[in-house]
């Protein structure tokens, strides 16, 4: 595994995405699809899957269309997302629920979830089928489980680093380790070395998420491609939010309550977590988790080539802006 062959995994799976059959005579439903394939995205989950399956069997391609249900999946659930979090950009451009409205936001997801699922058992080999069907449904159900937690956090003064860890996990994590794992299993790994890649999967999520919530208060939004302090707005229950109201309580309730607009709301908050020096504190955890995904990798049997392509990727993941 190296960084030629995961530019081409790219290509691939662009292709692939591009070239995607929808019903026809249903552009209402599939055309909020397609601006969200078109709008860009890193594609970090399905490089994921055929790297690992490259890694283990020296065939990336033995992944692709799990790969791609993956890829498909992880659309639907941001389509869905930009609902509950009232989000109105996503990827630099308007989200599906700003340009078409809630209720073609929940029905083109919906369609999505639908194409993922059949993405996923299409020419899947009969002997991987009931362990990739049982590993995508498992995951998909922890990703609903995490993102009602984070919604019912909105409404919860007080919420422990613990359990936002948990939530993190069951949210975003599952699907990266669901990612790295699903392309293991593709390639005919054994279950313990399946384990491994979804231990680094999913301690890259924390990081991934961590990092997520880092670029929500301090990206640069024309890099980030969202708009920046819709976490304050919603009070959401990141690390940073959790960390300044258990730090700076009193500071954190003046700046939640005081005027309506929507970016004093957003200066007040972040000029608290500057006062904490929670951006620096943040960055350590990141790196915390970063070191526990490399540890999982590094006990793969994978090559040492690919060892270090897999810390590579967790590296640029925790710098990255977008
Ligand atoms: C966004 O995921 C949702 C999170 C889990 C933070 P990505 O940052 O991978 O989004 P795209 O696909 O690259 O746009
Ligand atoms: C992402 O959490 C989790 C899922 C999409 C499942 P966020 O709500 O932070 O993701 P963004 O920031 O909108 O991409
Ligand atoms: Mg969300
Ligand atoms: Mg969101
Ligand atoms: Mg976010």
């Amino acid at each position: 595994m190296n960084q030629l062959l995961a530019t081409q995994f790219l290509n691939t799976i662009e292709a692939a995405l591009e070239s995607l059959r929808y019903p026809y005579g249903a552009a209402t439903l599939c055309n909020p699809i397609k601006y969200t394939f078109a709008s860009g995205g890193k594609r970090i989950r399905p490089i994921l899957t055929m790297a690992a399956a490259q890694a283990v069997c020296s065939k990336g391609e033995v992944a692709l269309r799990q790969a791609l249900a993956i890829e498909m999946f992880h659309n639907f659930t941001l389509i869905h997302d930009d609902v509950m979090d009232h989000s109105d950009r996503r990827r630099g451009h308007q989200t599906v629920v700003r340009r078409w409205g809630e209720n073609q936001a929940i029905l083109s997801g919906d369609a999505l979830m639908t194409m993922a699922t059949q993405m996923l058992i299409s020419d899947c080999p009969a002997d991987k089928l009931n362990a990739a069907l049982e590993l995508f449904n498992t995951t998909a159900m922890d990703v609903y489980r995490g993102q009602q937690l984070d919604t019912d956090f909105e409404h919860l003064s007080r919420v422990s680093v613990n359990r936002y860890v948990d939530m993190v996990r069951l949210k975003t994590s599952v699907l990266l380790g669901c990612a790295c794992r699903m392309g293991a299993l593709m390639a005919g790994a054994d279950s313990a070395q399946q384990q491994l890649f979804y231990q680094y999967g999913e301690n890259l999520g924390v990081a991934f998420q961590l990092r997520d919530d880092w670029l929500d208060s301090f990206g640069d939004p024309a890099v980030f491609g969202k708009n920046i302090g819709g976490d304050i707005v919603n009070h959401k229950k990141t690390w940073l939010f959790i960390t300044a109201s258990h730090e700076a309580p009193e500071t954190m309730a003046a700046a939640l309550s005081e005027g309506r607009s929507r970016a004093a709301l957003i200066a007040r908050v972040k000029k608290v977590y500057k006062m904490l020096k929670l951006s620096e504190r943040c960055d350590t955890l990141i790196w915390d988790y970063y070191n526990r995904a490399v540890d999982a990798i590094n006990r793969t049997d994978i090559s040492e080539e690919s060892r270090r392509w897999f810390e590579a990727l967790a590296s640029q993941m925790c710098h990255r802006s977008k």
